[in-house]
């Protein structure tokens, strides 16, 4: 009775429950989904998701903190009766502002997790990006999802980035829309979950692991059904006969530095669409990367998985909306577990946000249904965002009333003292100097942010 009343958008009152009913009232949040994943998979796989870089995640945390910070003062008595989410970025229609951030070795979590986000944003209609390190590769996700293929490259430098050009050169063949350039993982980082856990690929079966698979009995058959995942993009390198073993060596080996500016500055001058930076927070970086012509600049900070120091994401969308004037698309990620969490990146200054894993996590728990789950959740919970706040449109959305307590200003130092490649810019403490403008760039006339003299927990 009650399932048929919570219903709701997905299936008609009163009517037999439909099986995305079903899921909707069981994992209305990412909270069950959370809860779900970590009873179901094995303890090393969800760590592997859920963690950061040091003890607690202070960074995943920190991010979920400044989003839950950010406030928005809703508008009432709109018609918002013809809501739309729908937006147009690098030249193409998306059914909303929200797409599936790039990850690596998710076939860990899940055989074909790859595959299963990839169709889910299709038939969602928006982008999916796929990682380097895909446990699938980008032939085929490009073919299950054509209309919304975005690439991410990990720059793998050796003999001047030949691998890096020749990913580039396959992205371009199989249609990406975009290439998607990440920078905030210039060395490995050291997780210390995953060093406890052994984690390695291929899996060594010491007593900690197996301990870990006989714990989680369904997801250790369907990954025995399946084998392990590899670096399925590698192949080409590495042979297509190679193993497991010898493609994670290949990556360990060839993926050890970033990419420079210089090497940006080629990687534009090779790659003729749409080309975004991935894992900025600096408002110069932002500024050099427009001045490099690049289209889009992804503000990351990799979901708190590379630097326990780094601000949360959404506090420097801000300044990096305002360095960038409108000259290249802010694009965003971090903790985005909701349709609420969407709607707050476009209120501060973001045109569009992505998940990580929201999604992952998603499949984790239901599998093949998590995707066209997880897109429904998003797209309902966005759609009644945008009514409590009054916006009708994307463009709407991003004139909204918000409050940004821990927004990050920046402030340029006067005089010439400094020496040339010292930082130039000053973070101000959130306290100092009140401003009542939040430094947004491109936000309109009715547009306010308000910096409150107010601390993160
Ligand atoms: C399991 C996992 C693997 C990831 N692998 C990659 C990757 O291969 N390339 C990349 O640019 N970012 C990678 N990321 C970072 C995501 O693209 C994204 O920045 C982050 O997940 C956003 O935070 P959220 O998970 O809180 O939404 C990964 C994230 C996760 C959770």
């Amino acid at each position: 009775m009650g399932a048929k009343r919570g219903e709701g958008s997905w299936g008609a009152m009163g009517a037999a429950e439909t099986p995305a009913g079903r899921l909707r009232r069981r994992f209305p949040t990412y909270g069950d989904l959370d809860r779900r994943a970590r009873r179901r998979i094995a303890r090393f796989a969800y760590d592997f998701v859920a963690g950061g870089v040091g003890d607690g995640a202070p960074n995943v945390a920190h991010n979920r903190a400044a989003m839950d910070a950010v406030r928005i003062v809703p508008r009432y008595a709109r018609d918002v009766s013809a809501v739309s989410t729908a937006t147009r970025l690098f030249g193409r229609d998306y059914a909303m502002p929200l797409g599936v951030a790039p990850m690596g070795n998710v076939g860990m979590v899940w055989p074909e997790a790859d595959a299963i986000l990839a169709a889910a944003a299709q038939q969602a209609r928006i982008p999916y990006v796929s990682s380097t390190v895909a446990n699938v590769g980008m032939e085929r996700l490009a073919a299950i999802a054509p209309d919304v293929f975005w690439f991410q490259l990990y720059g793998l430098p050796a003999d001047a980035h030949a691998i890096s050009v020749d990913l580039i050169r396959r992205a371009e063949a199989v249609g990406a829309h975009a290439l998607v350039l990440t920078l905030d993982v210039p060395m490995r980082q050291k997780r210390v979950h995953d060093i406890r856990n052994g984690l390695v690929v291929p899996f060594r079966y010491r007593p900690r692991t197996l301990r870990d698979i006989a714990l989680a009995p369904f997801w250790a058959l369907e990954m025995l059904r399946r084998g392990q995942p590899r670096f399925e993009n590698m192949r080409k390198y590495v042979g297509e006969e190679a193993g497991v073993g010898e493609l994670a060596g290949f990556v360990h080996r060839h993926m050890t530095t970033g990419v420079t500016w210089d090497d940006i500055a080629r990687f534009r001058d090779l790659w003729p669409r749409a080309l975004v930076l991935k894992g900025l927070q600096h408002p110069e970086d932002a500024e050099r990367a427009a001045a490099l012509g690049v289209d889009g600049v992804w503000v990351s900070n990799h979901g708190g998985r590379q630097f326990d120091a780094a601000p949360a994401s959404i506090d420097t969308v801000p300044a990096i909306a305002a360095a960038l004037g409108g000259r290249a698309k802010v694009l965003y990620d971090g903790s985005v577990r909701s349709g609420l969490d969407v709607f707050r990146a476009l209120a501060v200054g973001a045109d569009f946000a992505f998940a990580g894993r929201a999604f992952l996590l998603a499949v984790a728990a239901l599998g093949r249904e998590g995707g066209a789950h997880a897109t429904a959740a998003f797209m309902e919970e966005l759609r009644t965002t945008f009514a409590q706040a009054g916006a009708r449109s994307v463009e709407e959305a991003a004139r909204c009333c918000v409050l940004h307590p821990n927004a990050v200003r920046f402030e340029r130092e006067e005089g010439n003292a400094m020496p040339q490649e010292a930082p130039r810019l000053r973070v101000l403490d959130p306290g100092e100097g009140r401003s009542h403008s939040g430094g947004l760039a491109r936000t309109g006339e009715d547009a306010r942010t308000i910096n409150e003299p107010e601390r993160l927990p």
